[in-house]
């Protein structure tokens, strides 16, 4: 069934970072059929060229490409807001007593659930979730994301150190466990495998090897983790790591970096780690909100421009502040304002590509998300703000396509995201 999506454009298909530009069109006709976009025109091109099709008329609002969050932990919903703690506190007293509740799998379940909605209630379409303790949590959360038909990446967190003793376990263990769970779900619909171990502060040299023994026999699969976050994690990894270069080397040895690899927050990077993670094009996941309430530091995105690094953008729930990627693309600006010269000015486009484009990339989804072009799977959010409310007469009243997307990341809630789509299932309605 051919379906013509009536609306309003914004998206970034060229690079803004690279001299691209916001693409937008006012009066766009998008033709959908079975998932894909067929055709993009003015609405009058394409409806003469597919008579037959049915008219869905959505100019009340804005139609932004589906959201992608390249950072955000399935088992931290309740958490977030635990405000007022540096990192490593804030995971023995919030996080960590939360994630140990996951070992029951009806509970995780149900926090599966939770973070699904919260996902696409806030126009997030694909993810790379950074997955629970426990492989019953991880079976649930990937039979609820199935349902759900979020593009989600995700497995399970591996640690042999340092955490609550009811999180940790072996080398052979966190391998088998990993093995089942690759081979059961990854490649299947929408849900792709990440090898995750939680940070190189938990996880010995052995338990890193089994990480690489999994990426060895499925070199498909993808690898997440964090580094460099915080002044007292990166001086406590040197310690258990003497002969690593730098906090980067501790996966690299281990022959984790590559193309499908998305090294979280990197606040506090060294040259040698930046040049490393360019060479094997993996991506970093700047997570704006998560760095600030965390007080972890300001995100050096120029260093990661010049040295050719690849960046999108994390929520990072529950250390970041809710799954809204506008605010997370709002506060990467005010980082970056706040950086003065260091820093780089952060356009509307940016932020938009941060957000959808450059998250494709990371999740090595380009072929398929990140914007609307023909030929691109119909992966895309309605922003239509309350009548009457500020966002709403705002946009009314915009100067352009620019300021209007600015208005959208200003203003902008997880409230404003109307109606969601995934491969053309139109997979969230508000009220
Ligand atoms: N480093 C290791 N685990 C975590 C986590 O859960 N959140 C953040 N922000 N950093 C981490
Ligand atoms: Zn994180």
């Amino acid at each position: 069934m051919s379906v013509i999506y009536r609306v309003r454009v914004l998206d970034t298909p060229a690079d803004p970072f690279s001299g691209g530009e916001l693409r937008s069109g006012d009066d766009v006709g998008l033709l959908v059929d079975d998932g894909i976009i067929m055709a993009r025109d003015e609405f009058a091109v394409v409806r003469q060229s597919a008579a037959d099709a049915e008219v869905v008329d959505l100019r009340a609002g804005v139609l932004l490409p589906g959201l992608i969050d390249t950072h955000v932990h399935f088992p931290q919903v309740h958490v977030i807001g635990g405000l007022g703690m540096p990192l490593l506190d804030w995971l023995e007293h919030c996080a960590l007593p939360e994630e140990a509740r996951l070992a029951d799998r009806d509970y995780a379940g149900r926090i599966a659930r939770e973070f699904l909605s919260g996902l696409l209630r806030a126009g997030t379409t694909s993810a790379m979730v950074f997955g629970a303790h426990y492989a019953t949590a991880m079976d649930a959360f990937f039979e609820e994301a199935s349902r759900a038909g979020v593009r989600a990446t995700a497995g399970l967190v591996v640690s042999d150190r340092i955490l609550r003793s009811d999180l940790l376990t072996t080398p052979q263990r966190a391998y088998q466990q990993s093995r089942t769970l690759i081979d059961t779900w990854h490649g299947r619909g929408r849900l792709r495998y990440a090898v995750t171990p939680r940070f190189a502060l938990s996880a010995s040299g052995p338990m890193l090897e089994s990480c690489q023994q999994l990426v060895k026999e499925t070199p498909d699969v993808f690898v997440t983790s964090h580094v460099n976050e915080n002044l007292r994690e990166i001086t406590e990894v040197a310690t258990l790591f003497p002969d690593s270069r730098n906090y980067v080397d501790c996966y690299d040895r281990y022959g984790l970096l590559g193309r499908r690899t998305i090294l979280a927050h990197n606040v506090h990077p060294q040259a040698a780690g930046l040049s490393a993670l360019a060479a094997a094009s993996a991506s970093v996941s700047h997570c704006p909100t998560s760095n600030s309430s965390l007080g972890s530091g300001l995100f050096p995105l120029r260093e990661h421009r010049d040295a050719g690094v690849r960046v999108a953008l994390g929520s990072d729930v529950g250390g970041g502040t809710g799954f809204s990627l506008f605010k997370e693309g709002l506060q990467a600006y005010f980082v970056q304002q706040l950086l003065g010269d260091r820093g780089v000015p952060l356009t509307p486009a940016h932020l938009l590509y941060l957000a959808t484009a450059a998250g494709a990339q990371a999740l090595d989804l380009a072929d398929t998300v990140g914007d609307l072009s023909v030929g691109k799977s119909f992966d895309a959010i309605l922003v239509r703000p309350a009548k009457g409310s500020t966002l709403d007469v705002c946009l009314e009243n915009a100067a352009g396509p620019s300021d209007a997307l600015a208005k959208i990341f200003v203003l902008g809630t997880t409230y404003d995201v109307a109606q969601v789509w995934i491969a053309g299932d139109q997979v969230h309605a508000r009220d």
